[in-house]
């Protein structure tokens, strides 16, 4: 593969994934901005509540839980009837989007106000791990329903668990259907009390771990919580199939270093495993190879150059030698990564000599990882 273009093209949903510091937030800036650069009305959504994906795009003031419009210059025309391309993103906000996913969904603003008050709701709107990934999966549902975009690429944060999101909606549809569940539901269902659901032998025995005021929140929330399952089904089941679909595509980040090398099997691995392809691989960072020469040759005409007195000659015959190695040594440590995700799905990005914090920068890197675009 030479490029991410057609990736990208025939795609609704990027997903950047790799492990800490590769180059996601940057490679999904740059997939972003490409894909504007080609007509398409693209959003980055940024799961890490890191600034990371606002710095890369040049954005002093940051970005918040609504998508906000990145100024882009001399956007391309689509030839389509699309009309210009258009470049958004947005943080994910957790407790904000729990909130806004309660209140769409609530069967009114009295139910939507129990529930945002309750504190079992707020201690896992903010604490509960889970939430964040339930959300992000929500925040996608919600992107690419959402009019004014045709695709949305998302950034995960740094960790090994930063692919959880993709279970979380199975995560919940498992958990509407447990025991559990239906228990703690039974009350507003038989017209029984919340101490009655209390007092079942089951949840007396979770109240006596987790300390009966935790439990009689917990009821509450999920009582209150009633009516609104079935919708939280159908966009989990929505999410699931979305995720599953051909227009979703996965780009695996990797950097040239032994233990990203690794990290990055284990990622292309934890695809897998959950059916998920591979579209491509970018390898970010990575040395240029100067000329098809090899290191012995060079580092023999810098001994040559040394011998005839000509330092400057030696030094630069030597640096060559050195950037070879290196470009070498790299292509070296790649390879059990080619060997797991094949040859044809890799692009090469090199490493540039200073970060990236503009359109400028992810423009650069676009020019490694996309063809040109249509003028
Ligand atoms: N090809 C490159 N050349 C030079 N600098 C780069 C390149 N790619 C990324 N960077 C820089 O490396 C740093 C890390 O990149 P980025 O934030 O995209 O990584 P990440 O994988 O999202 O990290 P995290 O796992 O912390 O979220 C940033 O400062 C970015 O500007
Ligand atoms: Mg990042």
């Amino acid at each position: 593969m030479t490029s991410l273009t057609e990736v990208v093209d025939g795609a609704e949903v990027v997903v950047c994934c790799g492990s800490g510091g590769v180059g996601k937030t940057t490679t999904a800036a740059v997939i972003g901005l490409e894909a504007a650069r080609r007509g398409r009305r693209a959003v980055v959504v940024t799961i890490d509540p890191a600034r990371r994906l606002a710095d890369a795009l040049g954005l002093p003031e940051g970005l918040t839980g609504e998508p906000r419009r990145v100024a882009v210059e001399e956007l391309a025309t689509a030839d389509g009837t699309d009309g210009a391309g258009e470049l958004w993103a947005m943080m994910l906000d957790t407790p904000a989007m729990f909130e806004r996913v309660v209140r769409a969904n609530a069967g009114d603003d009295e139910q939507a106000d129990r529930i945002v008050q309750n504190r079992f709701y707020r201690n896992m709107a903010t604490a509960l791990s889970g939430t964040q990934e339930y959300m992000a999966s929500e925040a996608l549902h919600e992107l690419h329903d959402d009019e004014r975009f045709d695709l949305v690429v998302v950034d995960t944060p740094p960790s090994r668990n930063a692919l959880d999101f993709l279970e979380a909606p199975g995560v919940l549809t498992r958990f509407l259907d447990h025991k559990a569940f239906k228990l703690l539901m039974m009350p507003t269902r038989t017209g029984f009390k919340v101490l009655s659901t209390a007092s079942q032998p089951i949840l007396k025995a979770i109240g006596r771990v987790v300390g009966s005021d935790v439990l009689a929140d917990a009821v509450a929330f999920f009582q209150a919580f009633a009516g609104m399952e079935s919708g939280f089904r159908d966009r989990a089941d929505a999410v699931t199939k979305l995720l599953g679909d051909d227009a979703t595509r996965f780009v695996l980040v990797a950097s040239p270093l032994r233990e990203t090398v690794a990290e990055a099997g284990w990622f292309a691995d934890q695809l897998v495993s959950k059916d998920f392809e591979v579209a491509a691989t970018v390898v970010n960072r990575m040395h240029p190879r100067f000329g098809d020469g090899s290191v012995a040759d060079a580092a023999r005409r810098a001994a040559t150059a040394a011998e005839r007195g000509d330092e400057d000659l030696a030094a630069m015959w030597q640096n060559l030698a050195d950037l070879r190695r290196v470009a070498l040594a790299e292509r070296e440590q790649l390879e059990p990564l080619v060997e797991r995700v094949g040859a044809d799905t890799m692009i090469e990005v090199p490493l540039l000599p200073s970060d990236v914090h503009d359109l400028e920068g992810l423009d650069l890197l676009g020019e490694h990882l996309f063809e040109p675009a249509p003028a």
